[in-house]
């Protein structure tokens, strides 16, 4: 029971393996956070939705690479979601996630709560274009990066880290966050992580934990269908045939695929010939999978 979890008091020590700070407020994150800095330590953030798994926990190590200070936000982020998605049974597991982030040895859990994000009165978004409406996740989720950009917006400016770590897993998303920060001229170094996958090549979500044993056995096809649509392209095929070609294989085995497609990594506009990434979202039952590998590094 998360009331369980008194927060540790504030301390100057540079945490070891002891239990994160928790901040549940922004004023107790600003003012450990103004302290660090102010002792020239600067600040890694890494923004998740809890429910944590070995990809987030990387995210964190990366993070370490770059700054003395590791914050880690655990939150639920509402707009993101819509109506009909996963908000409230999405998994909020705060203290098997708090064991893990103890265990990667992060300084601080900012854990806020609706209202301290979105107080009464709320009324501002971030309005997006480029990588936000490039026909791919936007065409399923067409509210899902407004969301996204708002939350990771005010999470950065909260924080005034130095540093950002997202992962390559949500690869549009790390697109619309990187734009998002070089227009708005945000402060901070945003940083790709590499996709982290289970043995099987399943990339690791917190929503593979929706999978019946059945749909998690055939799960591991999405990643190898991008591997064959790479193989294809690099042995000189022509893209859009070997998507299709490789979606229609899994819609044979039961996926609904949403989009499998070659883009320029970069801006996810059509694929040039170099730089390219090949990009998928397919449901298996109820669970909406995604994925996507790199075909010329
Ligand atoms: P969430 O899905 O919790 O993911 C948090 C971060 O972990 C994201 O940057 C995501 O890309 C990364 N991640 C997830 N699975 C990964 C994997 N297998 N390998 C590497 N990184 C992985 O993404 C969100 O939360 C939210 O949209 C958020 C950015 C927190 C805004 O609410």
């Amino acid at each position: 029971m998360e009331t369980r979890l008194a927060p540790k008091p504030f301390s100057d020590e540079k945490s070891d393996m002891n239990q994160p700070l928790i901040f549940r407020t922004l004023s107790d994150m600003r003012s450990q956070l103004a302290s660090w800095r102010a002792q020239g330590q600067r600040i890694g953030f890494v923004p998740t939705m809890g429910a944590l798994h070995e990809g987030h926990i990387s995210l964190t190590q990366i993070a370490r690479q770059k700054a003395e200070r590791v914050i880690v936000s655990i939150f639920v982020n509402p707009t993101q979601f819509a109506p009909h998605e996963d908000f409230n049974s999405y998994p909020r597991t705060f203290e098997a996630d708090l064991a893990q982030l103890t265990a990667a040895g992060v300084d601080g859990v900012y854990y806020p709560s609706p209202e301290i994000m979105y107080p009464a009165g709320f009324a501002t978004t971030v309005s997006l274009t480029g990588p936000a409406i490039a026909n791919l996740e936007d065409r399923f989720r067409p509210t899902h990066f407004q969301g996204v950009a708002t939350i990771v917006a005010k999470l950065l400016i909260q924080s005034r880290a130095d540093v950002a770590v997202f992962g390559q897993k949500d690869f549009q998303q790390l697109a619309v966050i990187s734009q998002m920060v070089a227009d708005l001229n945000l402060p901070v170094d945003i940083i790709g992580a590499p996709i982290v996958r289970e043995e099987d090549g399943l990339a690791k979500s917190s929503r593979n934990a929706y999978l019946a044993a059945h749909e998690r056995a055939l799960a591991p096809a999405l990643y190898k269908s991008l591997l064959n649509c790479r193989t294809k392209i690099k042995a000189g095929g022509a893209p859009d045939a070997i998507c299709a070609e490789e979606a229609k294989a899994l819609s044979a085995l039961g996926f609904v695929v949403d989009y499998l497609e070659a883009r320029d990594s970069t801006d996810l506009g059509p694929a040039q010939h170099a730089n390219r990434r090949l990009l998928i979202a397919a449901r298996i039952g109820t669970t909406r999978l995604i994925d996507n590998l790199a075909i010329d590094e």
